[in-house]
């Protein structure tokens, strides 16, 4: 499955071999995606795993659960209607081409 995270500088990293299941924070942090950092190690609490979902790509994601949500509220000012947290987002063979743009951790 082809990921693409957009790095706060603009570099676009193409991760072509993510894993089916893995969390998309955890296949960020394997190719050194700069940006996000996943202190809580996927526990929806940091919030350094925080992207924006390219907009044709949000209906595919999906909006955040309502932990995640509070979790959004309480950690970035940077919040978006477009805001995830990439811990909590699988990688699925749907996801196959999504864009995701790193919002760097306040
Ligand atoms: Fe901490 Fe995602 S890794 S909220």
């Amino acid at each position: 499955v082809t990921i693409t995270f957009v790095e706060p500088d603009g570099t676009e990293k193409i991760i072509e071999d993510a894993v089916v299941g893995e969390s998309l924070m955890n296949v960020a942090k394997d190719n050194g995606v700069e940006g996000i950092w996943g202190d809580c190690g996927g526990g929806c609490a940091c919030g350094t795993c925080h992207v924006y979902v390219d907009e044709k790509w949000q209906d595919v994601v999906g909006k955040p659960d309502d932990i995640e949500e509070m979790t959004l509220d309480m950690v970035t000012e940077a919040q978006q209607d477009n805001s995830r947290l990439c811990c909590q987002i699988q990688v699925s063979p749907e996801l196959d081409g999504v864009r995701l743009t790193v919002v760097p951790a306040e």
